[in-house]
Order: structure tokens, then sequence, then C-alpha cells
């Protein structure tokens, strides 16, 4: 695994480390740049997010799923860590160390998690799905009412025990079981009237039992968590390079997303400074991984959604279920409305378009240009909020498709006109080059500008 095919440009910057981050709502396929980008990366380090990320690798016959420890953990020579603002689920990391471990991936001492990161607990999952089931039927006659359509992994009621404080474990909490059971014992109690006033029919949480289980993880965990903050700077003054591996994305940022319909982090590059204790300035490069078309799991706006033959086929040809619940994604056009806007908050400096194989046939292709808004003026500015989103008309401007099969080509200039013409409007409008062009999964359908 350590020989790579694929040369990656090298690319002279200011900052020594390099960002990746998902540009429209998720599943761009920043797995797959993560791994390619990983050779020339020390250390890999996820900043946001917790285990609703699903970042899908194929190498050869083998595809692998990561949805805690970062992708840089299939290259043996790659140190990776989890840093500390990201919700940890212990069980799922466990589970993910052994999934690896079976298959032949060694996880030891190149795995680290800060002991600041929060603790993604059994009752947040449970809060989770009781909540998002209360909010489905809280607007009769909406379809699906207020509910958000989560990943149901605990993820906002973790981040929001986080901003309450008091009633929040972090990882370092596990390794104290005096610590960790006086927390419980007040969290538990609170918790569980809290449950059942949402109506969850449980038992009431046992501080005692909880307690034994987490210390049990923490153990477990021990020789992975540390102080990953200093760690970081040190690595980095000995001129380690590092690579971000942002989870979720740009459009569900909980800032600068389509809220009330975005996860509960800072997805965008604007979390890494936070999410690491490490200063913006420390990054050179910014990679935008976008999809040559547009996806969203779950609720919420989505202007250039195509609920006819058209996006289902791009979804069966894009093979577009979730990765980690297995729900289809609704799928459109490119807006790259949103994608230029996701690309300026994040600072993106090169751009990977991913998955152009999958618009291979279509005969006419729409790209998302301008939003006309409800007065009929016509606007070039993403709206990040839910319900102004909703209520604009994307503008299109239409391309020829191409009838070619790409996803064996192995250079950039031999696809086909109309795919060169589609992928030229992208830079032009984002106003960012297309460094790296993917015709399929594997590592070595990724064309690579010269
Ligand atoms: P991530 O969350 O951004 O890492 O993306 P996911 O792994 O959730 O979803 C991307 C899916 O697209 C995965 O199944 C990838 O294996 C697949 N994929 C990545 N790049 C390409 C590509 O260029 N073409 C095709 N057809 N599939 C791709
Ligand atoms: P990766 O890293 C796609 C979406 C969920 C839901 C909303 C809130 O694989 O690209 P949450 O469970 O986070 O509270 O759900 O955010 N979502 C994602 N969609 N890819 C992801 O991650 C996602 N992470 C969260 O579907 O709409
Ligand atoms: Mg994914």
């Amino acid at each position: 695994m350590q020989n790579r095919q694929i040369e990656m440009k090298q690319t002279s910057t200011s900052g020594q480390h390099t960002a990746l981050v998902g540009l429209q709502w998720g599943d761009e396929g920043k797995g797959k740049i993560v791994d390619l980008l990983t050779a020339r990366h020390d250390v890999t380090v996820r900043y946001n997010g917790g285990a609703n990320a699903g970042h899908s690798v194929v190498i050869g016959d083998q595809r692998y799923a990561l949805h805690l420890i970062p992708v840089g953990i299939l290259s043996p020579d790659t140190m990776c860590v989890i840093g500390n603002g990201v919700v940890v689920d212990p069980e799922v990391v466990l589970h993910e160390i052994a999934q690896l471990t079976e298959r032949g991936i060694h996880v030891g001492d190149n795995l680290v998690i800060s002991d600041r990161a929060h603790v993604v607990m059994p009752y947040h999952k449970v809060h989770d799905a009781a909540l998002e089931t209360f909010l489905e039927t809280a607007v009769i006659g909406r379809e699906g009412g207020l509910s958000i359509g989560t990943t149901r992994r605990g993820i906002g009621p973790a981040y929001a025990d986080k901003v309450h404080r008091s009633t929040s474990i972090r990882m370092g909490d596990l390794l104290d079981r005096n610590v960790l059971h006086e927390k419980l014992t007040v969290i538990c109690s609170l918790r569980s009237a809290e449950l059942k006033a949402l109506g969850v029919d449980t038992e009431p949480l046992d501080a005692d039992a909880l307690t034994e289980q987490y210390f049990d993880m923490g153990r477990q965990l021990s020789q992975h968590i540390t102080d990953t903050t200093y760690l970081l700077h040190e690595l980095s003054a000995a001129g380690k390079r590092f690579l971000f591996e942002g989870a979720n994305a740009c459009l569900l940022d909980i800032d600068h997303g389509t809220y009330p319909y975005v996860t509960s982090s800072n997805c965008s590059a604007l979390g890494i400074p936070s999410g690491t204790g490490l200063p913006g300035s420390m990054i050179g490069s910014v990679y935008g991984i976008m999809k040559a078309y547009s996806t969203r799991v779950g609720a919420g706006p989505f202007p250039t959604e195509l609920t006819n033959d058209i996006g289902d086929a791009i979804r069966e040809r894009g093979r577009e279920y979730g990765t980690t619940t297995g729900r289809p994604r609704r799928c459109g056009w490119l807006d790259l409305v949103a994608v230029r806007y996701s690309a300026m908050i994040s600072g993106a400096t090169q751009l990977a378009c991913m998955l152009l194989d999958v618009l291979s046939g279509l005969e006419t292709l729409r790209i998302c240009t301008a939003y006309e808004l409800p007065d009929g003026t016509r606007s070039d500015r993403f709206i990040p909020d839910a319900a102004r989103l909703g209520r604009i008309t994307p503008v299109y401007e239409e391309f020829s498709g191409w009838q070619e099969t790409i996803d064996d080509l192995t250079d950039r200039k031999s696809l086909p006109d109309a795919a060169q013409r589609y992928l030229d409007r992208i830079e032009q409008f984002v106003g960012v080059p297309i460094e790296i062009v993917s015709v399929g999964p594997e590592r070595l359908q990724t064309l690579v500008e010269a």
C-alpha cells in the first residue's frame, strides 16, 4: 500500500499543512482523496464531527469505510490524530480498530485521540433518535415535520453537552473511575428525567453500570489518549506535514451551512484551528472536494434536486446510498453558487472534481449559476438559511453531455470535449483550479493535472 501509483503534484505554499474539505452536503469522495494525499503527508488529522462521517476508500479489490479513525490509518507510515473538536464514540473506535486489525491493518501508537475530545454516550444516541421521532410529527401536514434526518449517531446531543459544560464527559475522564462516576451520577439522574419527558420508554440510566462500561473502554483505549494539541505542535515544529481530513461538509457547517438542516460542528476549514489547537496560518493549501453533481442525505433545502428519472439514474450509477446509514441519497444538478460559497469560506486553493464518470451518457447537463429570488430578481450569492434557500428557483446553464465512458482514461487531456467544457465552466465560475478529476472509486481512476 506504500507504493502509490498516482503521482500527486507538489504544491508550494506558505503554511506547511494541507486541509481537505467537502464543498457540498457530504459524501463528495473525500475518503478517496485523503488516501491519495496521505503519501505526501506524515499525519492525518480529524478535527470535527464524529461517527456520522463515512469515508470510503477502494484499494484494489478491498473496500474500506471509516467513520472515526482517519483514513491515513490505511497507510503504514502515517500517524493518525483524532483532535479535540471530534465527538468520539469509544464503542465505534474499538469496533473500527478490531475490524482494521482483522484485515491486517496495524493500529497501535499510530493512532492518538485527544484527551479533550468529548465522548458520545449511549444516552446521546437515544436522545438523538427520540428527538427526531418527536420532530417528525411536530408540524402536522408537513412531510417529515421538523426532523433533520440525522444519522442518529448522537452527534447533536453530544455537542450540546459540550456546550452545556457540566454534563459532558471527555476522553480523558474515561481514565479516572472516580471522576467518571461522579459525573455520571449527576448526568444519569438528569438524563433519565429528560428522556422520560421526551416519551422514551426506558429504565432509568444506571450510573454504576455506565461507569464500569466506559471506564473499561477507556482502559482499552488508554494507550491512544493524550494531549494532541502539544503533540501536533511538536510534530509541526519537527517539520512533519499534516493533512486535515474534514468530515461532513461546508453546507452542513453549524454556522455557515443550511441551518437548521446541518450537523453540529464547524465542518468547513474554519473548524480546524478550534478542533485541533493549531492556528489557521499553518495551513498552506486547502483541497475543496466536490462532486460533478449534487447529493444530500436527510432533510433540508436542495434547490437543484432531481426527483425524476435523471435523479434516479444518477443515484444508481453513482451508487448513491449512505456509507453510514445506507439511506438513498437525494441527487441533483451541480449547484455552483453553493460550491463557490463553500470554496470561499474554506479558502480552497485547488479543487478535486469527483464522480465525473457518473454523468457519462446523459444527453444534456445543467449547472446552476444563479438563484432567482421570490421577488423575481437574480442573485449569485448562496443563502445559508433553510427557509430562505427553500424559496429560490435555480437558474441553469445547459451543456451538451458526452456518451463515452471515461472511467478507464488515464489522462485528463483525453476527456471528451463536452466533459472538458463542463470542467472549464466549473473552474471559471468558482475561480479555483481543478487539480484532480476522479473518474471512478479506485486510486488509479484519477486524472491529475500535469
Ligand atoms: P466521503 O464521505 O466524502 O468520503 O464520500 P463517501 O465515501 O461517503 O461516498 C463517496 C462514494 O463515491 C464512495 O462509494 C466512493 O467509493 C465513491 N467514489 C469516489 N470517487 C468516485 C468517482 O470518481 N467515481 C465513482 N463512480 N465513484 C467514486
Ligand atoms: P461525510 O463525512 C452526508 C447529515 C445527515 C443529516 C445532518 C445532521 O461522510 O461526508 P447528524 O447525524 O450529523 O446530526 O446529521 O447532516 N450528515 C451527512 N451527510 N455525509 C456526511 O458525512 C454527513 N454527516 C452528517 O444526513 O442530514
Ligand atoms: Mg460519506
